[in-house]
């Protein structure tokens, strides 16, 4: 279900870094059920075709493009196919990331290089590979971001680093390429209910604690962020560029779920 008109997307091309999966591959949902054609890019070709498949059935209006966003001549071949197959490139929304819980002492600089590249890295790598198409359709880029960018999170200092870069990203290049008529937004939610991230991130004994100390006492969902994604990429949001827009249900307030749980048998 969706608030916006079907075909406010009609003619678009979107590229989407890591969206044969989870909360990426719900935003090229969106994008495709409002009209946009897709280009799905991430490491697992047989992921992608899947999730392509799945949504233009025989894979007309989407299509899987295997690279890892590390790999520039890679990544270079992928945007190349995408203007092959559906002749220009409108939306870029860079996904792709990588993460894991691990102390700052436990992590190898290996394990810090290796999140900080798909994350931050890949996100500038795809944005300067699609710069030439996105300059031609006076495009847009959306990027992923997190709330560990600007809360301090323990064990997520590696994902928190790599996120704060790309939120400085957003704003660097949303200056720079606005003269050219591009924008660059960010979207940065809180848990996303479901995700691998989740999975990866949540054990399961603490997801009762951790709700009773949300503000909106849920996570969001991926249709909840894919929709936000709709309106950031659409026409409606044509003066909003340099912008990380965070959709966390005030967790991430300072001290929001610590004041929500001393509070809440108060009257
Ligand atoms: C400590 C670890 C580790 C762990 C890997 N490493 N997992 N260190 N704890 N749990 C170390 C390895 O030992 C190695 O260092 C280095 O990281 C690179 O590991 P590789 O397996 O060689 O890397 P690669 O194959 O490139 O895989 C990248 C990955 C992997 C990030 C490690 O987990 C992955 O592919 N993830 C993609 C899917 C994903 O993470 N989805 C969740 C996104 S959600 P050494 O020194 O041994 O060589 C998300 C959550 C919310 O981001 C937002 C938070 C900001
Ligand atoms: P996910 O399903 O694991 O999505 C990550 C995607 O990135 C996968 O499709 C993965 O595909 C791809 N990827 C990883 N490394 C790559 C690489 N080197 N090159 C190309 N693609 C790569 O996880 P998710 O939880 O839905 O997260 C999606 C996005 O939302 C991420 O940017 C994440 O940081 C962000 N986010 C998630 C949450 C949450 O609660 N889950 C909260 C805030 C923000 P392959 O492994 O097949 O390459």
């Amino acid at each position: 279900m969706s608030i916006f008109r079907d075909d406010i997307l009609a003619g678009r091309v979107a590229l989407i870094t890591g969206g044969g999966s989870g909360i990426n591959l719900g935003i090229a949902t969106a994008l495709r059920a409002h009209g946009a054609k897709i280009a799905l890019v991430s490491r697992s070709q047989e992921r992608l075709d899947a999730a392509a498949g799945a949504l233009s059935p025989g894979q007309v209006d989407a299509r899987g493009f295997a690279a890892d966003v590390r790999d520039t001549d890679a990544l270079q071949a992928a945007i190349d196919q995408t203007v092959s197959a559906f002749g220009r490139i409108d939306v870029l929304v860079n996904g792709a990331a990588g993460n894991f819980l691990a102390p700052a002492a436990g992590l190898s600089p290996n394990a810090f290089r290796s999140v900080m590249d798909i994350d931050a890295r890949g996100t500038f790598n795809a944005s300067r590979l699609c710069f030439e198409h996105l300059a031609a359709s006076r495009g847009v880029i959306l990027n992923i971001s997190a709330t560990q960018a600007f809360m301090p999170t323990p064990l997520q200092a590696h994902p928190g680093a790599a996120k704060a870069a790309i939120d400085k990203l957003t704003q660097d290049l949303a200056l720079e390429w606005a003269p050219m008529g591009i924008r660059v937004v960010g979207l940065a939610p809180g848990g996303v209910e479901g995700t691998e991230g989740m999975e990866r991130l949540l054990p399961p004994e603490l997801e009762e604690e951790m709700l009773a100390a949300l503000p909106l006492r849920r996570f969001t969902t991926v249709d909840e962020v894919a929709q936000v994604a709709v309106f950031l990429v659409s026409d409606a949001a044509a003066y909003i560029t340099g912008t990380t827009l965070v959709m966390d249900g005030a967790s991430a307030m300072p001290l929001s779920g610590v004041l929500w749980r001393a509070t809440r048998s108060a009257p």
